[in-house]
């Protein structure tokens, strides 16, 4: 063998040799890293959390609210004359497949006059129109692509109950999808007597 030839060998085997060793076994051990800083946060991130918390018990960055810190308006409120309030409104255990219990058992607390009624045209207007159309026909721009939305006025839509629009609305059905998590529950109600005011043909 050639001199040369002996050092071509001798480097690839070299290369061979570091490769196989420059992996680590630990897999909690990242090797080298090129500037870490930048994908290892610096500030505290609960869902992602390098090294133990030094000030946190157990070490750990995610923690509990304290009790009675995350703001929660008070349900209990009273809407003045023909309250029905008596419950509190943001606590609504209805499963979602039991829409026929909602359209039994619930009724409107928010009592139905004009302010409550344009309140909920606004909000009308904001989440549901866009599908649904301003006259409630399901002519929507929106619907008009989704497909599928009806006509509140008419004969299968135009007695749907209060609760049963509630619960709609809460979870979804069907095609439409819920809204619970984008409307509170006073809001819903204001919504259900503006829809129902479409039901009955504006
Ligand atoms: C993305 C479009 C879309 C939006 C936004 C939307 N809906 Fe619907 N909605 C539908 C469709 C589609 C149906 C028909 C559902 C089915 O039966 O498949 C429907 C059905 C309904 C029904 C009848 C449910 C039943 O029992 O058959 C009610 C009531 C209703 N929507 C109210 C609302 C209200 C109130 C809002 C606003 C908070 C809203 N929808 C927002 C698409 C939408």
């Amino acid at each position: 063998m050639k001199l040369k030839s002996l050092y071509r060998y001798s480097l690839a085997l070299a290369v061979i040799v570091i490769a196989a060793f420059s992996c680590t076994r630990d897999p909690n051990n990242p090797g080298k890293q090129f500037a870490p800083n930048m994908y290892l946060p610096v500030g505290y991130e609960p869902y992602r959390q390098e090294k133990a918390n030094p000030i946190n018990p157990m070490g750990l960055t995610m923690r509990l609210p304290v009790e009675g810190t995350v703001a929660r308006r008070n349900y209990n409120t009273s809407f003045g004359n023909g309250d029905s309030a008596k419950v509190d409104l943001m606590v609504y255990n209805i499963p979602a497949d039991s829409i026929s219990i909602a359209e039994r058992v619930l009724k409107n607390p928010v009592p139905l006059n004009e302010k409550s009624l344009a309140e909920g045209k606004v909000l009308f207007e904001r989440y549901c129109q866009h599908c649904h159309g301003a006259t409630g026909a399901g002519d929507g721009k929106v619907g008009a692509v989704y497909k599928g939305v009806p006509n509140y006025a008419s004969d299968a839509y135009k007695n749907l109950n209060e609760g049963h629009i509630f619960h709609v609305i809460t979870y979804g059905k069907a095609r439409m999808w819920p809204h619970g998590s984008q409307i509170n529950p006073e809001e819903r109600w204001k919504i259900v007597h503006y829809v129902q005011k479409l039901q009955k043909g504006a």
